[in-house]
């Protein structure tokens, strides 16, 4: 099923997507091996697909760079990624498309309203893996911060880059009211929803290069 949804994807998405198997998807633009899911956001099989691409190996319990690919259908007019399962205490990584270019902000909020600006994590958007179409858009960033956190209190919560992280993601269908500013505001989500993300499918052995060539 999961396939399905990635060829109807694959499909939607001439150039977005070669090389697809189930969880694995190799990105000819940016060289990265990423773990990806389909997460559904309507019942008639419109989706966002997240990708995500880790060092490997990483060392246990050490903070590492993450980098996050959202392919997004063109209603979408952001969508965040909540590193740690929930809207609260936690990195949120919100992306969108602002003409030709993407844009990524990393907040975090204690409550449930709008999140602030947040100091402990860093995304790069990068040079390639950066488009659109007249049905997608698609946004590539390395964050450094994003799977190594505090959560409340002196509590650090590390992801596990051999195994499943439980992650969540908002999204809304209008776009930040000062598109071009990775500060803009944003409107609150019309959907959210969770998804368990295989890392051990994510790691790359030149992480650090590929980073290098695509900034
Ligand atoms: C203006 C910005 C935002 C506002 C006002 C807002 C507000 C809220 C509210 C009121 C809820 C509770 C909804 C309910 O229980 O039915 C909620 C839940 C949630 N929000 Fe947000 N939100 C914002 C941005 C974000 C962002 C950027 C993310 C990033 C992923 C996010 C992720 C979530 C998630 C995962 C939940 C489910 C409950 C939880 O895990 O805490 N939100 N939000």
């Amino acid at each position: 099923m999961r396939w399905n949804l990635g060829l109807t994807c694959a499909a939607a998405l001439s150039g977005f997507v070669s090389e697809a198997s189930a969880d694995v998807y190799r990105d000819p633009d940016t060289g990265f091996s990423f773990s990806q899911k389909d997460v559904a956001i309507t019942t008639n099989n419109n989706h966002i697909t997240f990708r995500i691409a880790i060092p490997s190996p990483v060392p246990a319990n050490q903070p590492y760079d993450a980098v996050i690919q959202i392919v997004a259908p063109n209603t979408a007019g952001w969508v965040g990624v909540a590193w740690g399962g929930s809207m609260t205490n936690n990195p949120l990584l919100i992306g969108w498309t602002n003409g030709a270019n993407g844009v990524v902000s990393v907040r975090r909020a204690t409550a449930h309203t709008a999140p602030t600006a947040y100091s402990g994590a860093t995304a790069q958007v990068f040079k390639k893996g950066v488009k659109s179409n007249g049905t997608h858009w698609q946004v590539t960033a390395k964050c450094t911060g994003c799977t190594s956190f505090v959560t409340t209190g002196s509590n650090t919560k590390t992801l596990n880059p051999a195994g499943s992280n439980r992650l969540a993601f908002a999204y809304s269908r209008t776009k930040p009211s000062q598109p071009g500013s990775d500060s803009s505001p944003i409107n609150v989500h019309d959907l959210f929803n969770y998804w368990d993300h295989d890392f051990a499918a994510a790691g790359n052995a030149q992480f650090d290069d590929l980073v290098k060539g695509n900034l």
